[in-house]
């Protein structure tokens, strides 16, 4: 069939796409990207066709090819986009008609552009959560091996963004490792409550075609088929659900960006200012800016306004299908791509962060660091802790450098001396609770995030399977 364009059936532009309002009501510029989803759907749906005795097995065949030159066409950048046929939907259905001939205008039957863009927008969520997930495991593993590199190293931990007590960077670090962990769970949440089909909802009431949406559910890789067929053409949950997740992970990376942008200060001085961390000044020589942390910073804004966009069109929406739905692409699209690019820009940067051990170091030897330790050392030799906080507190401000250096000092009950060491190696040894920053507890807490980063490999590789189902569902019969 390949060059030979067969007799086409109906009107260049059908009559469901033709009016004054064809510009406005076009949605081409954003769907065009979920194409090849979309003709996925159609040769599952085919398939199905086929299985029901509407189409012979050699329509079946002709319909199928005609579906994967319409895919080829697109990946060879030939396939002829028409603006005036509105959408993806109509753009493939007509192309597969000059392509097969009249036997194209079966492709619509016992469906609807309403199952259709549904099913398109799933497959869509599951091959950016693929993405997105690869990319978070990405910056899991550059998170993980600077915590590593640093897992001893001191520093200030702080509250109210004050000195407060001493933990290590390595510590630190693994604080952004779970967030973002955090944020792949969620992810792969999305994916799995939205891992039904609604294909065979047809435009709200299913159809009278005898049908079978547990098969084309199953064929798309699909967990299963829907409960409801209204729900099935109206539910955007999937959508929102990836929205708030990437709105979250964007505040959690602002937050990274945040700590980055102030450990590069002169004042702070705890980050090197490389060339990685950002451009220069045009003006001003001496300047090298933390450029990708700021941009990292910002991008939660977007995030967080691409979630309330999708969230105001839903509300108060009818059932089932309404026009509304139409902009829900738009935001999914800006923010699957501007989340992506920050979490690439973060693994770039991540490896590429110098931190300056000695002044780290210098920090964590601040005696108020230890106050609390102090106070601590009182309660755990009988003095009720509200006035061992109470005498600790007095002696700070009797002598805030905190009296001679690398020692504290208290008065036990009885007169005996208590004496602290503020050396902060010494102070985060004495640190045992799990999960906390002493050094065993961190080498065990550094064992679990590795082993959590291996887990969620393997919860990839099973939906990377799925998305690929797909990619050989359009290629099939291709080399
Ligand atoms: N462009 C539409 C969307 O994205 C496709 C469904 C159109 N359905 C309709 N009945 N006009 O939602």
């Amino acid at each position: 069939m390949a060059g030979s364009v067969a007799p086409v059936a109906g009107p260049a532009v059908p009559s469901y796409v033709r009016t004054p309002a064809a510009a406005f009501l076009s949605s081409l510029g954003v769907d065009r990207s979920l194409v090849r989803h979309d003709i996925a759907g159609s040769l599952a749906h085919v398939e199905a066709l086929g299985a029901a005795g509407l189409l012979s097995p050699e329509q079946v065949r002709t319909l199928l090819g005609g579906l994967r030159a319409v895919a080829r066409e697109v990946a060879d950048g030939t396939f002829p986009w028409r603006e005036e046929l509105e959408d993806v939907h109509t753009n493939v259905e007509r192309r597969l008609t000059e392509l097969v001939g009249p036997l194209g205008g079966m492709l619509q039957a016992g469906r609807s552009r309403n199952d259709q863009v549904a099913v398109d927008e799933r497959l869509y969520l599951r091959a950016a959560v693929a993405e997105l997930a690869a990319a978070l495991l990405a910056l899991e593993s550059a998170i993980l091996a600077a915590a590593e590199a640093e897992q001893g190293s001191p520093m200030p931990g702080y509250t109210h963004l004050q000195r407060a007590q001493p933990v290590t960077v390595g510590h630190h670090l693994l604080a952004h490792f779970w967030r973002f962990d955090r944020d792949l769970d969620r992810l792969f949440a999305t994916a799995e409550r939205s891992d039904a089909s609604p294909l065979g909802a047809g435009a709200l009431a299913g159809s009278t075609l005898p049908l079978d949406p547990e098969r084309t559910a199953h064929r798309l890789g699909f967990a299963r088929a829907f409960d409801n067929s209204l729900d099935a053409v109206s539910d955007r949950d999937p959508f929102a659900e990836l929205l708030f997740d990437l709105a979250l992970l964007a505040v959690h990376a602002s937050g990274l960006g945040e700590e980055i942008v102030l450990f590069a200060t002169k004042e702070f001085g705890f980050l090197a200012r490389t060339a990685s961390l950002g451009s220069g000044s045009s003006l001003m020589p001496q300047k090298r800016n933390p450029d990708v942390a700021e941009l990292v910073r910002a991008g939660a804004g977007r995030a967080i306004g691409d979630l309330v966009a999708l969230l105001t069109t839903l509300k108060g929406l009818p059932l089932a299908y309404d026009r509304d739905l139409q902009e829900d692409k738009r935001p999914v699209l800006d923010a699957v791509a501007s989340v992506s690019a920050t979490v690439g820009a973060l693994s770039a940067l991540v490896p590429a962060l110098r931190f300056d051990r000695e002044r780290l170091r210098s920090a964590s030897a601040d005696p108020e660091l230890y106050a609390a330790d102090l106070a601590e050392a009182l309660a755990a030799r009988g003095v009720p802790f509200r006035e061992a906080h109470e005498t600790v507190r007095a002696t700070f401000l009797a002598s805030p450098a905190g009296a001679t250096s690398g020692r504290l000092e208290a008065i036990a009950p009885g007169g005996a001396t208590v004496v602290l060491s503020t050396e902060p190696e010494a102070a985060l040894a004495r640190r045992a609770v799990p999960g906390g920053p002493g050094p065993r507890a961190l080498e065990a807490q550094l064992a679990r995030a590795r082993a959590r980063r291996d887990a969620r490999r393997t919860s990839l590789s099973s939906l990377v399977r799925k998305v690929e189902q797909i990619e050989e569902l359009v290629n099939e019969g291709t080399t």
